[in-house]
């Protein structure tokens, strides 16, 4: 048994005891399968914080190098864990820019095969996507460059080539890329690595001989692994200077839905989701996250005090058997433990962000999209056929929905989305802000709205795919192109000259 089985008794006893669980489930989903090891339990470990990446500007440009490289782990004694990384052997760095900034990227690929590296929720050329377009062969560099205009935004970089998007993100290649704006405002904790701090989750299937296991055999869904890592770390806490704390949570994941909570169930207030700071803060006692949502969370401490984070039951919707989906597992995630004395913080302000809400009225038409199996409207993913056609400056209602009783979630490239309704309902709250990735439960109808703007490329499309990488890697994918208006639609996507 590991810890992330069973976890310390105090959190135990707080989550029973607050957090209303019935039980603690015996096993997680994926567990006692063939070649996955349990791995011992760990000694706490200090929060890994990822580096802030350095950057110069160059002609009014800010450069930033990011290098993939591989490397080791060590989590089962005598077996070193094949890994990768950004500029180290796990993970990245922090990528961080303005509004109104133009970035570039240096993005070297030391790996020994090719790979590729997407800006997750950004607004963006198709050409810098970082897509299943933009592969990035062994020993080139690859330089994208785009101007950063979107609001505040935790954001992550991650690979994209295609069918092997699930086994690169898995070896540790992805980072955040954090978005500041002007009009963020005063009062929210914002000293990155003290009291804004970010959280990266992932869950691993560690085998026999050390290495991260694709072993997705035993479900549909993919990797459901025993062992979970924070920013690398195993059982990792993070000591506390301030009254108040900005957790930045990733889901890293390539499967796994995660409900994150404090054991005491105490309240906290959520600021963010993955596009930028909601109008509101909204109280909270959970947040559902499927792979790749972001949520931004502040909680309030007391002196002196510990408290877990944790991830408990997670509602899945009408999928068949929760337990097979990770839906029953509980764990903790991060130990936060506040000083004797904390610095003073300001009140979470009661209005965080103008949002210009869309309107359906506004909308040019309406596109369904099920997904289904590995197919979205029944089509496997082609790197050559356009799917959809969208024309600048239109605003669009897509319909979404998930006919498999097992999970998935929608990702789009290049924009942000509103969410119109779920089965003709508004929203809850903390679906309420800019959201590029969203949990379809099965069955229900999901409407989303979105803008499209600036870019335009009649050659190199955007994707849209269920963001569980399996799912993704098997063909859950699909491309639009953006053109101006009038422009001819082509034939199809030439094939990447590269
Ligand atoms: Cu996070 Cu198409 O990806
Ligand atoms: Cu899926």
């Amino acid at each position: 048994m590991s810890d992330f089985h069973r976890p310390s008794r105090r959190a135990v006893l707080g989550g029973l005891t607050s957090l209303g669980l019935l039980a603690l489930t015996g096993s997680l989903a994926g567990c006692g399968r063939q070649n996955e090891v349990q791995l011992p339990a760990a000694p706490t470990a200090a929060l890994p914080i990822p580096p802030l990446a350095d950057s110069r500007v160059e002609d009014g440009v800010r450069v930033f190098d990011l290098a993939a490289r591989p490397g080791t782990m060590d989590l089962l004694p005598g077996f070193p864990t094949p890994t990768a990384g950004f500029n180290g052997p796990f993970l990245g760095p922090t990528l961080r820019a303005s509004r109104g900034e133009r970035v570039r990227v240096r993005v070297a690929n030391e790996l020994d095969e090719a790979t590729s590296v997407h800006w997750h929720g950004m607004h963006l050329p198709p050409e810098m996507d970082g897509g299943p377009h933009q592969p990035v062969a062994a020993g080139d560099t690859w330089e994208p460059e785009w101007l950063i205009d979107q609001p505040a935004a935790t954001l992550w970089y991650h690979p994209h080539p295609h069918g092997e998007t699930q086994r690169h993100v898995n070896l540790g290649l992805a980072g955040l890329f954090v978005v500041d704006d002007q009009d963020t405002p005063a009062g929210l904790p914002g000293e990155y690595g003290v009291d804004d701090v970010p959280v990266i989750v992932q869950d691993k299937m560690v085998g026999e001989e050390g290495g991260f296991l694709l072993d997705t055999s035993g479900n549909e869904i993919g990797i459901l692994g025993s062992t979970l890592l924070v920013n690398g770390a195993r059982n990792p806490f993070f000591e506390v200077s301030s009254q108040r704390v900005r957790l930045r949570l990733l889901n890293a994941s390539t499967a796994r839905t995660y409900n994150f909570g404090f054991a005491d169930s105490r309240e906290f207030a959520l600021i963010a989701s993955d596009g930028g700071l909601l109008a509101s803060p909204v109280p909270l006692a959970s947040i559902r996250l499927s792979p790749a949502e972001r949520a931004e969370i502040v909680v309030e401490m007391a002196p002196g005090e510990t408290i877990m984070l944790r991830s408990g039951r997670v509602e899945l919707g009408a999928v068949a058997v929760p337990a097979a989906f990770g839906g029953e597992d509980e764990f903790d995630v991060l130990e936060l433990r506040a000083a004797g004395e904390l610095a003073p913080s300001p009140p979470v302000p009661g209005t965080l962000a103008r949002i210009e809400r869309l309107r359906v009225e506004d909308a040019a038409g309406l596109r369904d999209f099920r997904l289904a199996d590995r197919k979205i409207n029944s089509k496997e993913m082609d790197m050559g056929r356009i799917d959809e056609v969208v024309r600048v400056g239109s605003t669009e209602v897509w319909e979404v929905r998930n006919t498999n009783p097992y999970p998935h979630n929608f990702h789009v490239h290049d924009v942000q989305f509103q969410v119109v309704s779920i089965d003709g309902q508004d929203p809850p709250p903390e679906l309420g802000g800019l959201k590029d990735t969203i949990y379809l439960e099965p069955r229900r109808v999901y409407r989303i709205i979105m803008r499209f703007e600036d870019y335009t490329s009649a050659k190199v499309p955007y994707m849209y795919h269920c963001h569980l990488l399996l799912h993704e890697d098997e063909g859950m994918m699909g491309q639009f192109v953006v053109l101006e208006d009038g422009e001819p639609v082509p034939a199809g996507i030439p094939a990447t000259d590269h």
